[in-house]
């Protein structure tokens, strides 16, 4: 028996709303079990006369309703709806509702975290807390009113500014809020409870001081002090990029434990996942400051592109996450540095989106339907979604990209827009057409660009045969073509930079057609092509050409990115060989060493080239696929490398010294980044013939561990004991859980580690985890910890019994019982299930039919399941 179906929602069918909500007085009364919310809307016809007001709600309890003061009995209601029949065009609606926020594990609405009152509201949880028109192209003004016992409630917080604050007697008290702008209920946001604050200020461009305020646990006030910083700089950044000031006179973050996703935008009121908040040396990594160094940034950001100016409808999500990611990678860029910076997104990009792009469950940036909007909170909807504002500036260039995004933003200012407005504001400013880059938007799959170059020594030039392809996705049988910006440049054979059309020294190409010749003139000699530079579009590139030229490229491509895209594509050859030539593997070993020696590259790229791709990401290179193989070619070839680079890898180890006081700065993070990477690999050769050598190794790494002064070289050690496993392994992990067992940041991080160990005993690990008495399924970064870093592990994870699949299917059913949206973002795990080799194809289809057969499955899970079988 099959769950079926869940309905779909289309974006062909979208209708404007009948009534405008041009006011919204929202008053709480806080009560854990019993929550009341009043709420009082002017509401204003603007559809057919005849329309019915129909609100949405959802596990609300009706205490009353009445239209214009008159108390009305004749409405109905059912689980998702409130409809009066007839109502006036113009009329004040007060309703009553009481919720039961700490009986709320969805997460969504009004929840209680660590004894707090908390909200998640995108994309559709207002609804959760009020009979609303809860959909983003309703925008109205909020005043909020909230009371409450004084009692471990001490603070009251809402968006906007902050009006009113009394005593209410009874040892209760309130406060009013008021938010000057115009907004969608998502962005609506309410906390309530005992906070401990940081304060800061900060003036802006035109001289206002606006009041910062980050919320924390009581006692991890330090630990905000680099979220504040980064909040500042992304404050400063956003009026020097692209001209934005903020616009109230308090801005606020608040630090929650209990979070679906990373972080949320609402207005003046950004609350975020604590993991992306709260970092000190002791207990978190350099990947953590960085991640929450773009996250404040991405959330800041919003308040223009999602906020200020917002989303017609949920198919236009990219237009906000889309700009905003991309506009948050600009930021870490200039902060962190081009080329790592884009080095790591492009990783990331093909870690997530490309496999998603491949897969049952690809879709448009903007896709044409859906049945649970959660499920649409993707890569591809970020990660492509920035991809594409990418192309778009590459293609016009910085300054008209800037006067476009000027334009798009006061056009746009206070409305609910679409992508098609976006990509107007190009064509507004340069008088161009720019339509076709709508179709990035619209198409699934990651398109395929051929180059097939031929150079003509006589006439001394070069010719470059340039294709375009996209393979089907579900529902789209036939592809168009995009234009795809190639940046592009030539390389002599030794690697040096090579001139053509009188001394250019780099190109851009725009491939609009299926196929198309370019011809380079004043080439001296046969050329390297290094094409696709810092990663100009999101395509799969094929370039045709012998080995040696991607060994040019390592050596002395002016790219960087492309640099290390050649070390990727060498190694990746290697790899997915199941008997590479010595030789192949010598002049590798050769190739890299002289990139690790190299005093001209920072140590953070450095860490990066020493990053061979990883099991998925040569997942998507071979077909069928056998997790088996693919680690145990992996885990070859770096023991080979290890052995062979011995000297290399250690004496570059010694170099880098530990500075006496933390910084979490980019250069002091990218040597440590390069010193883990180095241990790693000296201990990936782990077994060696030479036990006294590997002795020595071992000693290294539990020095590593022992003696680390911070979270990122404990981290770095553990992982590097990983390869020895046995006592050295489990003595660190002790060590570890024992130091830190009290913070849970750093515990989840102890589940992940063991989570992600690419040895066969994690299988038996994991199993045990489960019932460990700090597992929790209903916190979801530890759940997130154990079972998401369980099922990105490939060998483990695809075991050949289907035991790993059975932890899955037995944690996702668990979880959809009541928080059906975190369940649903691990189903993608199984969805590439028909790529492959059995007896995993048919273990993991099993697993996806096992599930979608439970009875009263969420629509979230049943949407995503009934795709990946599909
Ligand atoms: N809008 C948030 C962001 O990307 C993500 C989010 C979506 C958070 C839904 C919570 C719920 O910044
Ligand atoms: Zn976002």
């Amino acid at each position: 028996m099959r769950t079926e179906q869940p309905p779909v929602i289309r974006l062909a069918d979208y209708k404007r709303p009948d009534f405008l909500i041009p006011t919204t007085e929202l008053t709480f009364d806080l009560a854990p079990t019993a929550t009341r919310v009043k709420a009082r809307l002017t509401l204003q016809r603007q559809g057919a006369a005849d329309a019915p007001l129909v609100l949405m709600g959802e596990r609300l309890k009706l205490i009353s309703v009445a239209i214009d003061g008159q108390a009305v009995t004749d409405y109905t209601v059912t689980d998702e709806t409130l409809t009066i029949a007839a109502v006036p065009d113009r009329f004040v609606l007060d309703t009553e509702i009481e919720i039961n926020p700490s009986d709320n594990k969805t997460l969504e609405g009004l929840y209680m975290s660590s004894g707090r009152y908390c909200s998640q509201c995108e994309a559709e949880g207002f609804r959760k807390i009020t009979y609303y028109l809860d959909r983003p192209d309703s925008m109205s003004k909020y005043r909020v009113r909230i009371e409450a016992p004084k009692a471990g409630l001490p603070h009251l917080l809402s968006n906007g500014n902050l009006i009113e604050t009394g005593e209410l007697g009874n040892g209760r008290h309130f406060a009013q809020w008021e938010d000057p702008f115009n907004k969608p209920a998502y962005l609506f946001a309410l906390v309530a409870g005992e906070l401990d604050v940081l304060e800061d200020s900060f003036t802006t461009v035109s001289g206002r001081e606006v009041a910062l305020r980050i919320y924390v646990d009581t006692g991890m006030r330090d630990r905000a002090v680099y979220a504040m910083d980064a909040l500042k700089r992304s404050m400063r950044w956003d009026e020097e990029a692209y001209g934005r000031e903020y616009d109230l006179d308090l801005f606020m973050i608040v630090a929650v434990r209990d979070f679906n996703f990373g972080a949320m935008e609402n207005k003046g009121l950004n609350i975020f996942n604590a993991s992306l908040l709260l970092a000190d040396s002791t207990t978190a990594t350099d990947l953590d400051y960085e991640r929450i160094e773009s996250v404040v940034a991405h959330e800041y950001f919003h308040n223009w592109s999602g906020n200020r100016v917002t989303c017609r409808d949920w198919f236009q999500l990219c237009l906000k996450e889309g700009l905003t990611v991309y506009r948050d990678q600009g930021f870490s860029a200039d902060q962190r540095g081009h080329a790592v910076q884009r080095i790591k997104d492009v990783r990331a990009l093909r870690a997530r989106q490309f496999p998603e792009d491949s897969g049952p469950l690809a879709h448009p940036a903007r896709p044409s339907s859906y049945a649970k909007i959660d499920n649409f909170y993707t890569a591809t909807i970020y990660e492509k979604g920035a991809e594409i504002v990418g192309v778009l500036r590459t293609i016009v260039g910085a300054d008209t990209y800037r006067r476009a995004l000027d334009h798009y933003f006061a056009a746009n200012d206070g409305t609910a827009a679409t992508l098609e407005d976006f990509v107007a504001s190009f064509s507004a400013v340069t008088g161009e057409d720019y339509s076709g880059m709508l179709d990035w938007y619209t198409q699934a799959g990651t398109p395929q660009l051929h180059i097939a170059p031929s150079y003509d020594s006589v006439n001394q030039s070069l010719t470059l045969h340039l294709t375009q392809a996209t393979r089907p996705t579900p529902g789209q049988p036939t592809k168009t073509t995009l234009p795809i910006p190639i940046r592009l440049g030539l390389l002599s054979e030794a690697g040096e930079t090579l001139t053509f059309n009188d001394g250019q020294t780099e190109t851009l190409i725009v491939l609009r057609d299926a196929s198309q010749d370019m011809v380079l003139n004043g080439v001296a000699e046969q050329p390297v092509v290094s094409a696709l530079r810092h990663f100009s579009a999101p395509v799969i590139l094929n370039l045709d050409e012998p080995e040696n030229h991607a060994f040019a490229r390592l050596k002395g491509d002016p790219d960087p990115f492309n640099r290390w895209e050649a070390a990727q594509g060498l190694a990746r050859t290697i790899l997915l060989n199941p008997e590479p030539a010595q030789a192949q593997i010598d002049a590798f070993a050769a190739g890299l060493k002289a990139a690790l020696i190299d005093a001209a590259l920072e140590p953070a790229f450095k860490a990066l080239i020493l990053g061979l791709p990883t099991e998925s990401d040569l997942a998507q290179s071979i077909l069928p696929v056998d997790p088996a193989f693919l680690h145990a070619s992996r885990k070859r070839f770096k023991a080979a490398l290890s052995v062979q680079l011995k000297d290399t890898l250690l004496a570059q180890y010694k170099i880098i010294v530990t500075p006496d006081t933390f910084s979490p700065d980019a250069q002091a993070a990218g040597d440590r980044a390069f010193r883990n990477a180095l241990l790693d690999l000296l201990l990936a050769g782990h077994s060696r013939a030479d036990l006294a050598d590997d002795a020595q190794m071992i000693a290294l790494a539990e020095n590593h561990f022992g003696t680390a002064t911070n979270m990122t070289d404990m981290v770095g050690g553990l992982i590097a004991l990983m390869h020895v496993q046995g006592a050295p392994y489990q003595a660190a992990l002790d060590a570890f859980y024992a130091r830190f067992r009290h913070e849970p940041l750093v515990m989840d991080k102890w589940f992940s580690l063991q989570a992600t160990c690419p040895h066969p005993d994690t299988l038996a690990r994991v199993e045990a985890l489960q019932n460990h008495p700090d597992f929790d399924a209903r916190t979801p970064n530890r759940w997130r910890a154990l079972v998401g870093g369980f099922a990105a592990n490939q060998s483990v994870f695809h075991n050949a019994e289907g035991k790993g699949y059975d932890v899955l299917v037995k944690q996702v059913l668990m979880v959809d019982t009541f928080n059906p949206m975190t369940a649903a973002r691990m189903i993608e795990p199984l969805s590439r299930f028909r790529n492959y080799v059995s007896p995993y194809k048919d273990g993991m289809q099993k697993a996806l039919e096992t599930i979608l057969a439970q009875p009263n499955l969420s629509k979230n899970v049943a949407e995503l399941a009934g795709k990946a079988l599909n």
